[in-house]
């Protein structure tokens, strides 16, 4: 097949997000790795949404719909859901699978085993990719980031990631060295659950959390403060009430996440020899 009939695709089957990327048009898909399945009344189990719309669906589901992730920790946990989250990924990106010659490079976390790794292949194959390359996800970072990974200095890569966080040293090409915890923006986002039950006996969501992270989160010590009014269930007395946050509130939240994450890079530090010369 002709040269300019291939389609390279550069993903990121992420346990929180998958995310396409072409040379040409830049990110084209990101959407949630997340699918609402419905099991019917004979048993079988068929897929209603995929990506944003499962997404919405969280919390609000009845009992035949279950929310599910085709990943786990980073690694693919269901095959199948993969190639449905890859497929579903690529229509939005509105590839035009049936002209062109889809050519997938895959990021895969460094601590991934053969299995993980055969099972990343499987599904993007199964999702019409003719041909399948992967990449370590720090050497796929430093690359994002302009970073010249064939010279000889040592460059620390923290990605925290939905379900992950990974502390990596890489350089002359290669991966040196990798930490990976498993625990993410997912795990902060139970952290202000938690939190938010203790001091205000406030029941809310994780979407709601998630929120409550991305628009107060800050954990220096010195931030203005800032707040937001979220809505969530009183805890004692079953009923809806308004509750003020404020970036302390998620300050005091995150900080136990982000002292492990900083302990994971003081370690990865120790463990790593940098030549000055
Ligand atoms: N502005 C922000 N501030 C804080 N957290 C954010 C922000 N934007 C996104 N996040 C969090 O980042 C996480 C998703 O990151 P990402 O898409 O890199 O994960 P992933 O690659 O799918 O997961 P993993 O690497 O663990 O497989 C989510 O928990 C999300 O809430
Ligand atoms: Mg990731």
């Amino acid at each position: 097949m002709g040269k300019y009939l291939t389609t390279d695709l550069a993903i990121n089957l992420g346990t929180a997000n998958t995310v396409i990327y072409t040379r040409r048009q830049g990110v084209v898909a990101h959407e949630p790795s997340v699918v609402a399945m419905q099991e019917r009344l004979n048993g079988s189990r068929v897929a209603l949404h995929v990506g944003q719309a499962a997404k919405a669906m969280i919390g609000r589901t009845s009992e035949q719909v279950s929310i599910v992730r085709p990943l786990h920790e980073g690694a693919v946990a269901d095959c199948d859901l993969a190639q449905m989250m890859l497929q579903h990924c690529l229509q939005k990106a509105g590839s035009r699978k049936k002209l062109h010659s889809l050519r997938f490079v895959l990021g895969v976390p460094a601590q991934c085993t053969a299995i993980e790794r055969r099972a990343v292949i499987e599904a993007a194959r199964a999702a019409g990719a003719r041909g399948v390359y992967l990449i370590y996800e720090p050497l796929a970072v430093a690359l994002g980031e302009g970073l010249d990974i064939r010279e000889p200095y040592g460059r620390m890569i923290v990605d925290i990631g939905g379900g992950t966080t990974n502390v990596s040293v890489v350089s002359v090409g290669g991966l040196v060295y990798n930490k990976t915890l498993l625990q993410g923006g997912e795990a902060m986002d139970e952290a202000i659950i938690a939190a938010l039950k203790r001091k205000y006996h406030l029941d809310i969501g994780i979407q709601t959390a998630e929120q409550l992270k991305i628009e107060l989160g800050n954990v220096l010590p010195h931030c203005t403060p800032q707040r937001l009014q979220v809505e969530g269930t009183d805890a004692a007395a079953h009923t809806p009430c308004l509750q003020q946050v404020t970036s302390h509130d998620i300050r005091d939240a995150l900080i136990d996440s982000i002292h492990t994450i900083i302990d994971a890079m003081r370690e990865v530090m120790g463990q790593t020899t940098f030549h000055r010369i």
